[in-house]
């Protein structure tokens, strides 16, 4: 999704601009662009494509300048285009990035070309530019017209602007959509995350909503929604778990699939003691909060709703206690029931996912307290909730999300063993699950080692144009994220089912072309699946199995099995998704797709 950046220095920017444009890739866009002034003037160039494009044309056409901001721009209002790329400018002294978008951005359009102006492209931020134009025009500073310019939308913002008649001064606002100020050292800069100025600071400050900031070599001066001069925290970044570079991986994706195993103990690490959980980690008054939960409601989207799928299954059979999950397009719009004692629990890699954030600000006030699970310390969601447990994954880059799920899958087992304390779950059924838990490194890297197995199983998909995956129990939802992965990044059509409703309609569809894939434990529910898959079988259907131990399927003539080691079955639905990973990394890469940033997606979803 949309990334910006922004910088003001005694150096030249534009090297600074590209680079954190190149750290933003990972969000998902299709054009770029950057607005330095070089010598009183604004020079912008704009490119449709990769950031390299835009890289390219800088060389052809260097811009000097020690102020200017950038943009990678991810569709909504308007077609991917070099006109629509921005900065947009109103006239050629002011320019402009946003990412979010402005709600009501028709009826001021409307209202800004009755008064003459004239429109370059077919977003929403443009009314931005002539906004602020026009409350220049009136005679108000650069700070106050775009407080007033700000009180004309209505929507979510992150705003960098620049102004040819103010070359010391970047200003930047924020309201519902993501933006950090990177503290430099005689030099300042704005971005959409804090991996995009890693290279030039590593301090940073967040503004809450409403916020706008004045950032000069020298001086960062905040404005909270009413005017009023306000100090914001300073805070360093901890350069924790991986980062932003490759390796010696061909892929984001696969590198942060191997990171599996570390991520487990980077999740795990400070929260436990003589095997047992330390509430401590949830924060302070946490233990409180916990005693009086009667029920949970998980919000969230995407492979996060597939996390919180499986808690569900975990919260009720271990706690004992209702779990509702809902994706939060859904639960934010509708009028939802919220008994007493409920704790809303979201689950965000980001922090920063608009829906995500709308439900949680939709009904905090009607639940007994909020708990978010996270990845990014410091992201909108933790400072929103009122208590958080970090999964300490380390930066994620590739689109589709992996190590995030799993990290976000122990996070909720330690999640569900606080409330369970207060229920039926014993101490001594506490220690095995926390003993479980603390093989999962071993578990993940021993995983790893079926990667050669998986890549050949993988050939069998390259060809192929749907797929179906089918679990029961906690791994319904396993298989879920197992049909995201293959069709995010291989553009695979993928489905996941319950695999006892295959007879209610998805067996209509299976046939040679039809490849399933199963993922098969070792409880209960064993012998129901494989009644289900002779079910495919008996149709012609090629089943590709992902077994829990060795006496449960063996393979025949179109029964391809890959047997996972022996584990306790608590940590099924963690070890069972890496298989899956590897399967649609393998698949997308035998397709030739771009693995890391497919399309038309992004990685942090900040607009509904
Ligand atoms: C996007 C990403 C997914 C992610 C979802 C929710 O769709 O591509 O990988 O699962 O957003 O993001 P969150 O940051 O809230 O977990």
């Amino acid at each position: 999704m949309c990334g910006i950046v922004g910088a003001i220095a005694a150096r030249s920017v534009a090297g600074i601009l590209l680079e954190g444009l190149r750290r933003l890739e990972y969000r998902g866009y299709d054009s770029a662009g950057m607005a330095v002034l070089d010598h009183g003037q604004i020079s912008r160039l704009r490119r449709i494509g990769k950031v390299q494009a835009l890289a390219e044309a800088c060389e052809k056409q260097p811009l000097a300048g020690h102020l200017g901001i950038a943009h990678t721009r991810w569709a909504t209002h308007g077609k991917p285009s070099e006109q629509n790329a921005h900065p947009h400018m109103s006239g050629e002294r002011l320019a402009v990035v946003h990412n979010g978008i402005i709600e009501n951005f028709e009826p001021l359009k409307r209202e800004l070309q009755q008064q003459g102006y004239v429109f370059t492209s077919e977003t929403d931020t443009e009314v931005v530019a002539h906004l602020l134009d026009r409350e220049l025009k009136q005679g108000l500073t650069l700070v106050d017209g775009l407080r007033q310019t700000l009180s004309y939308l209505e929507g979510a913002f992150a705003l960098g602007v620049i102004h040819a008649d103010s070359p010391e001064q970047l200003l930047t606002a924020r309201k519902g959509s993501p933006l950090v100020i990177g503290v430099g050292i005689g030099e300042n800069f704005i971005a959409s995350d804090q991996l995009a100025l890693l290279p030039v600071t590593d301090r940073f400050m967040f503004l809450e909503d409403g916020d706008i900031a004045v950032l000069e070599v020298e001086r960062i001066q905040v404005f909270d929604a009413s005017g009023d001069v306000v100090e914001r925290a300073v805070t360093t970044f901890e350069h924790g778990l991986g980062n932003a570079d490759k390796g010696e991986f061909r892929h984001f994706m696969l590198k942060e699939i191997y990171e599996q195993p570390r991520v487990m103990q980077a999740v795990l690490e400070g929260r436990t003691a003589s095997g047992l959980l330390l509430e401590q980690a949830f924060g302070s008054g946490a233990s409180a909060v916990f005693d009086q939960v009667k029920q949970v409601q998980i919000v969230a989207c995407g492979t996060s709703y597939h996390a919180g799928m499986v808690a569900k299954y975990w919260i009720e059979d271990l706690v004992g206690i209702p779990c509702m999950v809902e994706v939060a397009s859904e639960f934010r719009y509708r009028p939802v029931v919220l008994p007493e004692g409920t704790l809303l629990l979201t689950l965000s890699q980001s922090g920063e996912t608009a829906d995500t954030l709308a439900a949680l600000r939709e009904v905090k006030q009607r639940v007994l307290a909020t708990l978010a699970i996270c990845n990014v310390p410091g992201s909108s969601l933790v400072r929103e909730s009122d208590l958080s447990l970090m999964t300490n994954a380390g930066p994620e880059i590739g689109v589709a999300s992996t190590k995030a799920f799993t990290s976000q899958l122990v996070a909720l087992m330690l999640t569900t063993i606080a409330l369970g304390r207060r229920h039926s779950l014993t101490a001594e059924r506490e220690t095995e699950l926390i003993a479980a838990l603390q093989q999962l490194p071993e578990l993940l890297q021993q995983l790893l080692q079926l990667d050669g197995a998986i890549e050949q199983m993988s050939t069998h998909f390259a060809e192929k144009h749907h797929a179906l995956f089918l679990g029961r129990n906690s791994l319904y939802p396993v298989a879920m994220e197992g049909a995201l992965k293959l069709k995010e990044i291989s553009y695979i059509h993928a489905e996941a089912y319950p695999a006892g409703e295959l007879k209610h309609g998805p067996l209509a569809l299976v046939d040679k072309e039809m490849p399933v894939i199963a993922v098969a434990p070792r409880n209960g529910m064993l012998d129901k699946l494989k009644a289900n898959l002779q079910e495919v079988r008996a149709r012609g259907g090629e089943l590709f199995v992902f077994a829990g131990c060795e006496q449960s399927i063996q393979p025949e003539d179109g029964v391809h099995v890959i047997h996972l080691p022996e584990m306790p079955a608590i940590l099924d639905p963690i070890a069972f998704t890496l298989p899956l990973q590897l399967l649609s990394y393998h698949v997308a890469v035998l397709k030739g797709t771009d693995v890391d940033q497919p399309r038309n997606l992004a990685k942090s979803v900040t607009v509904e």
